[in-house]
């Protein structure tokens, strides 16, 4: 066997099972998983000591914003986050200022970005004006067009099917937002007033407005596309039935209403957190095998944003890249949420969702993207210590039993301890070039 530019050992996640091994790495590629006594010479060793060593954890949904919005979070601040939270790619979503629903605004998105992403980034379009444009955007490495409820929920006009089918006929994906935009404006009607706080949130986005949407976006475009962020488990049925993949954020998995009642606007996200009884059927949801996809829904604003007195002034999101996977390792030692279900839902899951096999388990001439961590270490959540730049928590002051320890993509540690070890641009844009 040849030698390999650097050799990690651990306990590495190897056919659904932990087992101490070596995971050798040449040109950023597994070319090797064995024993040591196996294992080719090396030109570095990097031993994670008795730590558990994962494929590199992907989101699928995340808002690194940058261009206009660099003050909530820019790419640099984004992605560090990422890597400190054991994300190694990462897709960015389009309602940005300005929108990324061009090609043009696509270029200047990743010209910016290329310089400053620290793990794998990849991106979505919004709705283009027409349909000329995404026959131009759907030619670039985007992953595909993400659909908002203000796209398709009040009048579906026949430019968005025309819109879709070009997106269909190129294989790109299609997420959508299910949340019915007409039940959400009439619920809002229902009080007139200034509404201060966050108390009536759920009432004006209920669950039945997400019913209704995966209903709707089905008559209006057919099968054929990706539900993002499902709060229950009817839900997961729906979507389903109606032939769509879909995920589950982590803030609907780990917080529930009451959360957003106690901590007021840091909590209020679009979909609303709903009921202890219905996270809890989402976790048991995750536990049988029936939530493919986790995603984090990062979505950073400015704490002042998030502290402001009236409700629609209020920006919906919650930051969570570093939080997301310590928050599922503290359920699984608090809740009994399965971890193996958990970890196959940041890896595997959307590894499958990307048809991108060399991201989907750790074995040899797959991409060397590893998250290694710690299950038991515990840890207080400060959030003026996290990178992303929304400086807050839900889980503020809380002990978490769990740590991410290191992330490494394409054979790079990219983060240990604490601290980022490449430089900015280090990142590659997901759909060009090496991918
Ligand atoms: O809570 C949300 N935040 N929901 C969305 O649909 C958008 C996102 C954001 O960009 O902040
Ligand atoms: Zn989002």
């Amino acid at each position: 066997m040849t030698r390999v530019d650097t050799l990690f050992t651990g306990r590495v996640y190897h056919r659904g099972e932990f087992k101490e091994a070596c995971i050798g790495v040449e040109d950023g590629v597994i070319s090797f998983i064995g024993k040591e006594v196996n294992a080719p010479s090396y030109d570095e060793k990097i031993d994670f000591k008795g730590l558990f060593i994962i494929p590199g954890l992907i989101d699928i949904h995340a808002h690194l914003r940058g261009m206009g919005l660099k003050h909530k979070e820019d790419f640099f601040s984004g992605t560090c986050a990422a890597a400190a939270g054991g994300f190694t790619l990462v897709l960015d979503m389009p309602n940005t200022n300005p929108p990324t629903n061009s090609r043009l605004r696509m270029m200047e998105k990743v010209e910016e970005a290329k310089t400053q992403i620290v793990v794998d980034t990849g991106f979505f379009f919004g709705r283009p004006e027409e349909a000329s444009e995404a026959e131009k955007l759907v030619k670039t490495h985007a992953v595909g067009l993400k659909l908002y409820p203000e796209d398709y929920s009040r009048n579906v006009q026949p430019s968005l099917v025309e819109i879709v089918n070009i997106v269909r006929r190129n294989n790109k994906k299609i997420v959508f937002h299910p949340e019915d935009f007409s039940i959400i404006e009439q619920n809002r009607k229902a009080y007139p007033e200034m509404l201060k706080g966050v108390e009536k949130h759920s009432f004006i986005r209920p669950l039945e407005a997400e019913f209704s949407a995966l209903d709707l976006f089905y008559k209006s475009f057919g099968t054929g596309a990706h539900a993002t962020h499902l709060t229950s488990v009817e839900s997961i049925t729906r979507a389903r039935v109606n032939g769509f993949t879909y995920d589950v954020s982590v803030n609907h998995l780990t917080l529930t209403n009451n959360y957003l009642l106690a901590l007021g606007g840091i909590c209020k996200v679009n979909p609303p957190l709903r009921s202890p009884e219905e996270k809890q059927r989402l976790v048991e949801s995750l536990n049988k095998g029936t939530v493919p996809i986790l995603t984090t829904d990062h979505a950073p604003h400015t704490l002042e944003e998030k502290n402001l007195t009236l409700y629609d002034e209020i920006p919906p999101g919650i930051p969570c890249f570093e939080t997301a996977f310590p928050a599922i390792l503290d359920m699984f030692h608090k809740t009994g949420l399965n971890l193996h279900a958990a970890i196959k839902a940041f890896t595997r899951g959307p590894a499958e969702f990307l048809g991108d096999r060399r991201l989907v388990a750790i074995i040899e001439g797959n991409l060397a993207n590893l998250t290694i961590f710690d299950p038991k270490e515990e840890w207080k959540v400060k959030p003026e210590e996290f990178y992303t730049k929304a400086k807050y928590s839900p889980f503020a002051g809380r002990v978490l039993k769990g740590r991410v320890k290191a992330t490494v993509v394409r054979g790079v540690l990219v983060f240990q301890d604490g601290e980022i070890k490449v430089e900015r641009g280090f990142g590659e844009i997901y759909g060009m070039s090496e991918y």
